[in-house]
């Protein structure tokens, strides 16, 4: 079902990938080409493609792109000459754990793909990867309205839109679904410094299809909470760990501590992808510090003076206490903890 202004961060067209160039929107909407792994990998640590299910969509997509390109240079040997190029793009960002999950899909595509034809193979399996993120979008969007009461208030965090996965979204897709159900009547969205995804992609993105939101300052959200009244956090993840703890965006667990103690209902928004079963805890989840220039500027223009040194760490962890649900394709757990992930892969099929 296409729905209006729908946006596609990630396309595959005449056998190359494009990408929506999320560094210049709002302003400019404008697909970048990418041709090769390499591009690919650079994308993603540009942030041209940026939110943890959108990554490892386009992971899969440059692993077809390795494989064209060692395929024909080496047609016996591609299997092995393709492994550097994996390896980089694996490490492209170190957070979001859907990046290396897609790898890691891909590679069993490339071990069991046929010698002599291998890419329609490894094009369908990234196909699948993407047209399943949709899939478990809609069903999360579903599972996440129905909590919601009626004639709700909610907040999000960064964004997790369409933009930031293969289409729909997660927390948004669940903003959408409850605001399609007329469950929800106002939508703040925290601009998100220091890279604005709040400000520039949550906002644009909603407005493609003329849902109102009203922008925050990240440092209003407390103020908001008390004096005006907020029914709900919903957010998306970049890695949920064995016990439930997430990370997210730098800001979520200072969202997750202000909604407890204003009685604010706290929900995580994020598919079977996004969990790693391997990390105990959010402890172990390795963080991203991104270049000074993120904080030292803003709109492109130097706001810090010289000498100011910077903390640019873009992800924290919110730990399971926090969450009162954590909502994926497979069902919804409340009060996450180790027993109630375990359970969401019991009944994966
Ligand atoms: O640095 P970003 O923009 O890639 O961070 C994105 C987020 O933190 C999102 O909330 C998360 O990846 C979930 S997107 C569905």
């Amino acid at each position: 079902m296409k729905t209006k202004g729908e946006v596609h961060a990630i396309k595959w067209s005449s056998d190359r990938l494009l990408l929506l160039d999320q560094r210049l929107l709002p302003e400019q909407k404008k697909y970048v080409s990418i041709d090769t792994c390499r591009d690919a990998t650079r994308a993603i640590q540009d942030m041209v493609v940026r939110g943890a299910p959108a990554i490892g969509i386009t992971a899969a997509y440059a692993v077809v792109l390795a494989a064209r390109e060692h395929f024909v240079a080496n047609p016996k040997q591609w299997r092995e000459s393709i492994e550097a190029d994996l390896q980089e793009l694996s490490a492209a960002r170190p957070t979001a754990v859907n990046l290396r999950w897609a790898v890691e899909r891909m590679r069993n595509i490339v071990a069991a793909a046929p010698d002599l034809d291998p890419l329609d193979n490894l094009l369908a399996e990234a196909k699948s990867i993407h047209e399943q993120d949709i899939a478990a979008n809609r069903r999360m969007g579903a599972l996440g309205a129905d909590l919601l009461n009626g004639n709700a208030t909610v907040l999000t965090h960064c964004n997790a839109g369409a933009l930031a996965t293969g289409g729909y979204g997660t927390a948004l897709g669940v903003i959408r679904a409850g605001f399609e159900a007329g469950k929800i009547i106002n939508i703040y969205a925290g601009e998100t410094r220091p890279w604005l995804q709040g400000a520039r992609l949550t906002a644009w993105e909603l407005l493609q299809e003329d849902i109102p939101v009203m922008l925050l300052p990240d440092s209003a959200a407390a103020h908001v909470m008390r004096s005006r009244g907020l029914d709900w956090v919903i957010v998306g993840a970049d890695r949920v760990a064995a016990n439930g703890d997430v990370a997210n965006k730098i800001g979520t667990y200072s969202l997750a501590v202000l909604a407890r103690e204003h009685g604010v209902g706290f929900m995580v928004v994020a598919p079977m992808s996004t969990i790693d079963r391997d990390l105990d805890q959010g402890a172990d989840i390795e963080i991203e510090y991104r270049n000074k220039e993120e904080v030292l500027t803003c709109g492109g223009k130097r706001v810090a003076p010289e000498g100011a040194r910077v903390f640019n760490a873009v992800f924290d962890i919110t730990p399971a206490e926090l969450i009162d649900y954590l909502v994926t394709e497979n069902g919804v757990v409340a009060r996450p903890d180790a027993a109630g992930i375990r359970a969401l892969f019991d009944t994966d099929t």
